[in-house]
């Protein structure tokens, strides 16, 4: 994880490695820094533990550059510490380097080429420059020498570094961790997001891996390792400044849950064409056409948002389909179909444990489509086809306008999949209107946010644990509802298939335990409200969220009636709300959870 920018060429440095380093916190929040450069024999460096808050009260009047880098941490190797914190930098103090990435051979290169040096970190990024500051020392110019290093380090990076007798360079290199090249009029840039420097320039240069690059204020170059130059032209980016600010929220989550209407009428206006017919790339869908089995990869909340889809593709375009979480399938893999196709569903793009799996469907020679919100990013270049979920930047580390937007695009793609295989259940389902309904009626809930907060208040206030329950479609909604829950509010939360409680979890009923069940799939209502009884006689306090046709007159939360392959869409709104107002009234910093970061890119 961690995140890291550079600028050259720009005289207010320091406030835009800032600006860029704010805009990348969700990617690592436990230490922060900067290097910087004035190119006329002044150079600075402020590096500390905790947020990029600490960073800015640490950074003193006279600190000032024209090039610099800088880092945002989330701690792989060693504490969250000042000496920890990057830029790290070698003994010489000639050499600093930000790293965002996992070393996974520093231990040997420590040992076999810096058996004499003195480390005062425990990164293994230290490593790194401590190696090219000793192959410079050998006699090799700074950027043989950081190829050299590149040559030898395994693992992921994302680097900038800088020569401090030679400070008008950058010199960059990735593999695996993500890295934009933003090019200027006068300036260029480098990010781990497009995010953090759209403020500067909206034209981005994605860089691959094993290519090392040379940026100056007028002029970047990007080569091969092995030495060919590469002509890349940038994209521009659609985004604004204004998308990546909170607006007037407390919190970005609050922002983007309340996004979601919007979101589901931007793909609404983006994927169906004006015969409410949707538009889908035909060589993707000629390709999908061929396949004999669906196989859907992802993880977190990405992975339930494919739960939801599973039913989705098989009644509306009736292709078999496996949802796995990507961590487990790459190294325990199934016995695979005949002719399979390969899903990954990924908000960043970014995500290491899917792209190890795409790396081996690659190798295999299967077809493949990535879903995500980051275009040009890893998962997006190396899948054969990419759809676009045009949610606009997700900055709160835990997704809510990601997982609604993966499931409503995955439902435009199985109904394109079906009609194009002539499926009755595609044919006639009105997805585009029924989109349109999903956003009225999400809108509703979100105009309605004090209830959740009441009942959050109500119940969740001061309890240890708590159970969400669903069957049928309410299930995969039940185990999203629970990550929401656990992960920004440290609850101990537990989604369940309803009749699966009697058969274990039960025992951990008791008075007082909040119990939210979720009710829309017609097909087990009357199962779930069992299940209900079941818990409400061993002392749970139960919450009900229900869909209209099912609804009793006592549910806490009743939302009008939608198709129900797609209710998901909308009860999951309400939990993202309980688990929003359940964080903020324990006082906790909603859109930065302990422990997280937003872009997991390590194994
Ligand atoms: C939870 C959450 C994570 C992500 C997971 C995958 O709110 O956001 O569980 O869903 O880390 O991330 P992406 O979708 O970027 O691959």
């Amino acid at each position: 994880m961690c995140g890291i920018v550079g600028v050259i060429g720009k005289s207010d440095t320091v406030s835009i490695l800032l600006n860029g380093l704010q805009k990348l916190e969700y990617r690592g929040y436990d230490s922060a820094g900067i290097y910087v450069n004035d190119q006329t024999g002044h150079d600075y460096l402020v590096k500390t533990k905790g947020r990029i808050a600490d960073l800015k009260a640490a950074i003193g009047p006279d600190v000032h550059g024209t090039m610099g880098i800088g880092h945002t941490r989330w701690a792989t190797h060693g504490v969250p510490s000042d000496v920890n914190a990057h830029p790290q930098f070698s003994s010489n103090k000639r050499f600093y380097l930000v790293h965002n990435g996992v070393l996974t051979n520093y231990a040997e290169l420590k040992q076999q080429y810096l058996a004499d040096v003195q480390f005062v970190s425990e990164t293994d990024t230290e490593v790194a420059v401590q190696l090219i500051a000793k192959f410079v020392a050998e006699g090799a110019d700074t950027k043989a020498a950081f190829k050299k290093a590149l040559k030898l380090i395994k693992g992921s990076y994302a680097f900038i570094l800088v020569d401090q007798q030679a400070p008008d360079t950058l010199y960059v290199a990735k593999n695996k961790s993500p890295l934009l090249l933003g090019k200027g009029d006068g300036f260029n840039v480098i990010c781990s997001d497009a995010m953090a420097m759209v403020s500067e320039t909206k034209q981005f240069v994605e860089l691959h891996d094993q290519e090392i690059v040379t940026v100056q204020a007028n002029q970047a170059t990007i080569e091969t390792l092995a030495g060919d130059v590469v002509d890349r032209a940038p994209y521009t980016v659609q985004f604004d400044e204004s998308d990546t600010e909170k607006g007037g929220y407390p919190f970005y989550m609050l922002k983007e849950i309340d996004e979601q209407p919007a979101v589901m009428r931007r793909l609404v206006q983006t994927y169906f064409d004006e015969n409410g017919q949707p538009q889908l790339d035909k060589d993707l869908l000629a390709k999908l056409n061929e396949a004999d089995r669906l196989y859907i990869l992802a993880a977190g909340t990405s992975y339930h948002a494919g739960l939801v889809a599973q039913p989705i593709f098989e009644k509306l375009a009736q292709i078999p389909t496996e949802v796995h979480l990507a961590s487990e399938f790459g190294y325990n893999t199934p016995m695979l179909s005949e002719k399979p196709f390969f899903l990954f569903l990924s908000q960043s793009g970014e995500t290491a444990d899917s792209r190890q799996v795409l790396v081996k469907v690659n190798e295999w020679g299967y077809p493949s489509l990535t879903i995500t919100n980051s275009q040009g990013s890893t998962l997006s270049r190396e899948a054969d086809y990419t759809l676009l979920l045009n949610a606009g930047p997700e900055i709160a580390v835990a997704s809510t306008k990601a997982y609604t937007s993966q499931i409503a695009l995955q439902a435009i793609l199985a109904q394109a999949l079906g009609q194009k295989r002539g499926v009755a259940a595609a044919e006639s389902l009105p997805l585009k209107g029924q989109l349109g309904t999903i956003a009225n009626t999400m809108q509703s809930i979100v105009d309605e946010k004090q209830e959740m907060d009441d009942l959050a208040k109500k119940h969740l206030a001061t309890t240890r644990n708590a159970f969400y329950i669903g069957r049928g479609y309410d299930y995969a909604v039940s185990l999203e509802a629970a990550l929401k829950l656990k992960e920004i509010s440290y609850v101990q939360a537990e989604g369940f298939a309803g009749a699966e409680l009697k058969h274990g979890t039960i025992s951990l009923i008791e008075d007082g335990v909040p119990v939210l069940a979720i009710i829309t799939d017609e097909r087990v209502a009357s199962h779930t409200r069992g299940n209900i009884q079941e818990v409400r006689a061993r002392g749970a306090q139960v919450i009900t969220i229900a869909m209209e046709s099912v609804a009793e007159a006592d549910d806490d939360i009743v939302f009008p009636d939608v198709e129900p392959l797609l209710s998901p869409l909308v009860s999951v709104v309400s939990t993202q709300l309980i688990a929003y107002y359940t964080s903020l009234n324990r006082g906790y910093d909603v859109d930065k959870p302990r422990n997280l970061a937003k872009a997991v890119t390590v194994e």
